[in-house]
């Protein structure tokens, strides 16, 4: 792992009202990958993006450490660059508006474009995800939760990030459709090249799409591999037992 990686973390340390909430956290994501963060709930994954994204943060945390994105503190890179999608992806949108001006928004912000290549853009984007034009002058309102799980990443693809936060982006979703928006996410690395960092409580989900993963107990990184060799070799005690959960379960992919 080189030091010109795309997120580089160290020893990050955040603590909230004496309360310990990441323990000297260090992670890298690769340029081009998707790299996992599993953990189970109040682990402090979406910690780690809150810190990533510069925003929302308590005003009496008090963080140490470090974090790079393409070598820059996150308040120093374009917000375009790097992109969130989140497991509730109606936040992203003004419910008042109609698809077309929810689309329209990110490229009249990121770019200087006159409307009619706004609309191309949109409309260009919307057959490559073989969305029909029509769906422009519906209500954001009326689509249901898988489908604007896929127009929070068509939005964020819109602003032609380099790399996209992804902080339990199926969780929501019925299981059919998590395998929709799953095809998604490793056609726009692999086409794309988008470097993804995608967070998840799901290990099924996680080793279907991450080539590797940091493992999260309780603010801290226990374990990090190649997801074959986590889900074959578990090192750690807390690993072992997520993935025998796993198990327990019906396998869905
Ligand atoms: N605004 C906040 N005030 C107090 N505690 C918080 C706040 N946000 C998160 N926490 C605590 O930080 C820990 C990690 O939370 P979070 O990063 O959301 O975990 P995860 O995403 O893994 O479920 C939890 O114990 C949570 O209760
Ligand atoms: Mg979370």
């Amino acid at each position: 792992m080189s030091q010109g990686n795309p997120i580089l973390i160290e020893n990050l340390t955040l603590t909230l009202k004496k309360k310990l909430i990441l323990d000297s956290v260090s992670l890298q994501a690769e340029k081009g990958k998707i790299t996992g963060i599993i953990g189970s709930s109040g682990s402090g994954k979406t910690t780690i993006f809150k810190c990533l994204l510069n925003l929302n943060l308590p005003k009496d945390a008090k963080m140490e450490g470090k974090i790079l994105i393409f070598g820059k503190k996150p308040k120093d890179i374009p917000r375009r660059l790097v992109q969130p999608v989140f497991q509730d992806p109606i936040s992203f949108f003004n419910h008042g508006w109609n698809l077309r001006k929810c689309l329209q928004e990110p490229l009249k912000i990121n770019f200087k474009l006159s409307k009619e290549e706004i609309n191309f853009r949109i409309e260009t984007i919307l057959k490559e995800f073989s969305i029909k034009e029509k769906a422009l002058e519906q209500p954001i309102n009326r689509f249901s939760g898988g489908e604007l799980q896929r127009l929070s990443i068509i939005r964020a693809l819109l602003c032609e990030p380099q790399i996209i936060l992804m902080d339990e982006p199926v969780s929501a979703l019925d299981v059919i459709i998590q395998e929709e928006v799953i095809e998604i996410i490793k056609r726009i690395n692999i086409e794309k090249g988008i470097t993804i960092l995608f967070i998840s409580h799901d290990i099924d989900v996680v080793s279907v799409l991450c080539q590797n993963v940091y493992v999260m107990n309780e603010g801290k990184i226990v374990e990090y591999g190649e997801i074959t060799k986590i889900l074959d070799k578990p090192e750690n005690t807390y690993t072992k037992e997520l993935i025998d959960s796993r198990n327990l379960t019906d396998i869905k992919y």
